[in-house]
């Protein structure tokens, strides 16, 4: 474990070597915002940060997300999202299927959000745990070769949310794909240059084609480069504890949830960062 910072101490520890550190410290101290610049700069190291077993409250963990930068409301204007795959607890179980698989948040928007906080409230009480998975799409770029930089680099991406339908209903109703249509497509880098200067790749479950490629050419493509971004090396698997909260760089990590049964009872809470920097 290393200090973090000055002042009230922050203990971190690298959990893999490209990916994920854990973050112990108290409630008081995260609430605090002291250091909020210091987490947000780890968390762009670092794709992921997790907070064992913190136990927030809805409200705290409310709160601790204003620290870090503009909390991002759900399309009806609440301030926390129940993430289940239980119709009864969430209304949007439906579309969540697509969450099984591996994502970037927000391709669809002009600016994808900048991070989710998640916690953990009720495990699974049967069956599988449903882990949540994630990849750094920033270390999964730098390692490629050179040649495959140069060969990317100027490629887009058309991605469309209705490609993710296909991943778990397979013979889709029309009038289902025709909703799912209707939130549109989006054409994205493929290499996406951030502000920083670093550049990770925008891939997912929304990709749908590479644009101008030929089509088996582009499929190769695509599910290529997934399978290259979620190499062991490149991945954290979260096994929830109860009170755990976990957050991620949505621009800079894919991530999907390991199945579990929507009856298991299984919860976790998100909240999210409002984004800052559009894709291009
Ligand atoms: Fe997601």
């Amino acid at each position: 474990m290393t200090e973090l910072s000055a002042g009230t101490p922050l203990l971190t520890r690298d959990i893999m070597p490209r990916i994920a550190t854990e973050i112990r410290a108290d409630k008081d101290t995260l609430l605090s915002g002291l250091h909020a610049d210091s987490i947000r700069a780890l968390l762009e190291q670092r794709g992921v940060l997790v907070f064992p077993q913190i136990h927030f409250t809805d409200d705290e963990q409310i709160a601790f997300t204003r620290t870090l930068g503009t909390l991002a409301s759900e399309p009806r204007g609440e301030e926390m999202y129940t993430v289940s795959l239980d119709v009864q607890l969430n209304r949007g179980a439906e579309y969540l299927k697509g969450s099984l698989y591996w994502h970037i948040d927000g391709t669809m928007n002009d600016v994808p959000i900048l991070a989710s906080l998640l916690s953990s409230r009720v495990l699974a009480r049967s069956g599988e745990p449903g882990d949540t998975e994630f990849c750094n799409t920033y270390a999964a770029y730098d390692e490629l070769a050179e040649a495959d930089k140069r060969e990317l680099e100027s490629l887009r991406v058309m991605h469309s949310a209705w490609n993710t339908l296909f991943y778990y209903e397979p013979e889709p109703r029309i009038d289902i794909l025709r909703r799912m249509m209707s939130i549109g497509d989006r054409e994205l880098p493929l290499v996406w240059t951030h502000r920083s200067g670093r550049k990770s790749l925008v891939l997912g479950a929304t990709a749908r084609h590479v644009v101008d490629m030929d089509f088996r050419r582009s499929a190769e493509l695509l599910v290529r480069l997934r399978d290259w971004a979620t190499q062991p090396q490149f991945v954290y698997r979260h096994r929830w504890s109860v009170g755990d909260l976990v957050m991620w760089d949505n621009t800079g990590t894919m991530h999907r949830a390991t199945p579990y049964d929507p009856r298991s009872g299984r919860q976790l809470n998100r909240t999210k960062l409002e984004g800052e920097e559009p894709f291009a």
